[in-house]
C-alpha cells in the first residue's frame, strides 16, 4: 500500500494518559461452541495492544462489551469465561464483575488499584444498550468515573448503540490500537492499493454483500466470485444450477452491477473482471458423507447441489490471485464446514500464505476470518491482515461511515 494517510480520529496516543480511570470498549462477542466454549480468541487478543499501552502508562483499565444477542441476562453470555482468558493471555489478574452499572461496579472499580483490569457484565443484558440510551451510557461512567472513554471493538462500530455512539458523547472519547489498525488497513486497501487489486468475494449471499461488490467493481482490478454467492450469479447467466442455494430476487442488483462493470472495463472485458467459476464441485446432499463430484457449469443436473468452486476454476482463480500485489478476501469459495467442500477456500489460503509477504492479503467476514485462522493454525500470521471484523468490515469496504467511529473526538490538524 501507498504511503498511509493519517488516521482522522485522535486515539490513545494523542491524549494526556497518567494513571486515569479509562473505559475501554472492546468487541469480546467471540464465536462459541457447542459447549459454550470459546472457539477462537481473535477479537481477545486484538485488544491486548491497547491494554497493554493504557497499563504502561498506569491507567486503571475497564472493559465493556456485549457477548451474543441475549434476551436479558442470560447466564450463557456472560462474560465471565472471557475475563478468564484475557487474564491468561495478558499475564495478569483480570476481575470480572457481575454487572455493568450499579453499586458493586463502582465500589469495585473504586478499590482496585492503579495498573488493574477490570471487565464488566455483558453489555446486552441492558436493552438501554442497543437503544443507545443516553442514560445507560450515563449511568456506565458514573459507576466507573471513567475520564477517558476508548473505542477498541471495531466489530461492533458499524451499531450506533450506547458503548458505541451515547457514551461519546458524555466523556473525550477516543480510539483505540485495534481500531486504529482495522481502519487504516482496511482503507489503505480501497483506496490506494498497491496493484493489481484482486477481490475475492464468496460466501451465501449476493444480498448481504452487495454494498461491497459494487465499491470493487470501481476500486478493483479482478472480482473473483465464489461460494453460494456464485450460484446466483451463474442462474443469473442463464445456467441450470440444479437444487443450489440462490437468490432468485436480485436480477436488478446484477443488471446494474454488470451495467457498472461494462461501463468501466467495456462489454467484452466484462467476463474477465468478474470471474465466474467454469466448474463446481457438486453433492445431491449436505452432510460428512457427501463426495466431491465436478463438473462444468454447462452440466449442472437438476438435483445437483453446488457446494464450492471446481478444480479448473480453483487454477484459474489461484493464478489471479498469484498475480495480484493486494487481495482482499471476503466470503468462503464453498461449504468450507466440509472439507470436501473446502478445497477452493484452502487452495486460496495457501496461495495468499506462501506469496507472503509480496501479496498484501486482507480477510474480512466472520466465517472467512474463522475459516482463515483454523486454516493456519489460529493466529493468522500467514495472512497479512485478519480482520476482527465481521458486518464492521464488510460497512467499512463498502464506503460506509461507521457511527462507533464518527462519534469520536477528530484528529487535531
Ligand atoms: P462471512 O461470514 O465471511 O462474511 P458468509 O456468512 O457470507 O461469509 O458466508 C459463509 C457461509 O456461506 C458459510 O456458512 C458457507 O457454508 C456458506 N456457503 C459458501 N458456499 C456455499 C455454497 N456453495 N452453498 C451453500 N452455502 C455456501
Ligand atoms: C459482530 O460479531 O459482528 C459484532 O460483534 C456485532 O454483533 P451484532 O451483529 O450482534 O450487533
Ligand atoms: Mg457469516
Amino acid at each position: 500500500m501507498k504511503s498511509k494517510q493519517r488516521f482522522f480520529k485522535e486515539t490513545i496516543k494523542d491524549v494526556p494518559l497518567r494513571g486515569e480511570t479509562v473505559l475501554v470498549r472492546v468487541d469480546y462477542n467471540i464465536p462459541l461452541n457447542q459447549k459454550g466454549e470459546i472457539s477462537d480468541d481473535l477479537r481477545i487478543r486484538g485488544s491486548l495492544p491497547t491494554i497493554k499501552y493504557l497499563l504502561e502508562r498506569g491507567c486503571k483499565v475497564v472493559l465493556i462489551s456485549h457477548l451474543g444477542r441475549p434476551d436479558g441476562k442470560e447466564a450463557k453470555y456472560s462474560l465471565e469465561q472471557v475475563g478468564v482468558r484475557l487474564s491468561e493471555l495478558l499475564h495478569q489478574s483480570v476481575t470480572f464483575i457481575g454487572d455493568t452499572i450499579g453499586d458493586e461496579v463502582y465500589q469495585t472499580v473504586r478499590k482496585a488499584p492503579k495498573k488493574s483490569v477490570l471487565l464488566l457484565e455483558n453489555l446486552r443484558f441492558y436493552s438501554e444498550e442497543e437503544a443507545d440510551s443516553a442514560a445507560f451510557a450515563k449511568a456506565i461512567i458514573r459507576s466507573t468515573r471513567a475520564t477517558y472513554f476508548v473505542q477498541d471493538g471495531f466489530g461492533v462500530v458499524h451499531r450506533a448503540h450506547a458503548s458505541t455512539h451515547a457514551i461519546a458523547m458524555e466523556i473525550p472519547s477516543v480510539a483505540g490500537l485495534l481500531l486504529e489498525r482495522e481502519y487504516q488497513t482496511i482503507t489503505a486497501a480501497m483506496k490506494a492499493p498497491t496493484r493489481p487489486l484482486v477481490a475475492v468475494m464468496g460466501g451465501a449471499k449476493v444480498s448481504d454483500k452487495i454494498g461491497v461488490i459494487e465499491h470493487f467493481v470501481s476500486v478493483a482490478d479482478t472480482i473473483l466470485i465464489g461460494g453460494a454467492m456464485a450460484n446466483t450469479f451463474l442462474a443469473y447467466k442463464g445456467y441450470g444450477v440444479g437444487m443450489s442455494k440462490i437468490e432468485s430476487d436480485q436480477t436488478e442488483v446484477l443488471d446494474r452491477l454488470y451495467a457498472a462493470a461494462a461501463k468501466k472495463v467495456g462489454q467484452e472485458n466484462v467476463d474477465s473482471f468478474i470471474v465466474l467459476p467454469t466448474d463446481v464441485a457438486v453433492a445431491n446432499e449436505i452432510n460428512a458423507q457427501a463426495k466431491r463430484v465436478v463438473r462444468s457449469v454447462a452440466d449442472i443436473k437438476f438435483d445437483d447441489i453446488a457446494l464450492d468452486v471446481g478444480d479448473e476454476s480453483i487454477e484459474r482463480y489461484t493464478a489471479i490471485v498469484a498475480n495480484a500485489k493486494t487481495v482482499i478476501w471476503n466470503g468462503t469459495l464453498g461449504y468450507a464446514e466440509l472439507p470436501e467442500f473446502a478445497h477452493g477456500s484452502a487452495r486460496l489460503a495457501l496461495t495468499l500464505a506462501t506469496t507472503q509477504p509480496k501479496i498484501t492479503s486482507i480477510i474480512g467476514g466472520g466465517d472467512t476470518a474463522d475459516f482463515a485462522l483454523k486454516w493456519d493454525g489460529s493466529d493468522g500470521k500467514s495472512f497479512s491482515h485478519v480482520s476482527t471484523g465481521g458486518g464492521a468490515s464488510l460497512d467499512l469496504m463498502a464506503g460506509k461511515k461507521l457511527p462507533g467511529i464518527e462519534s469520536l473526538l477528530d484528529a487535531r490538524p
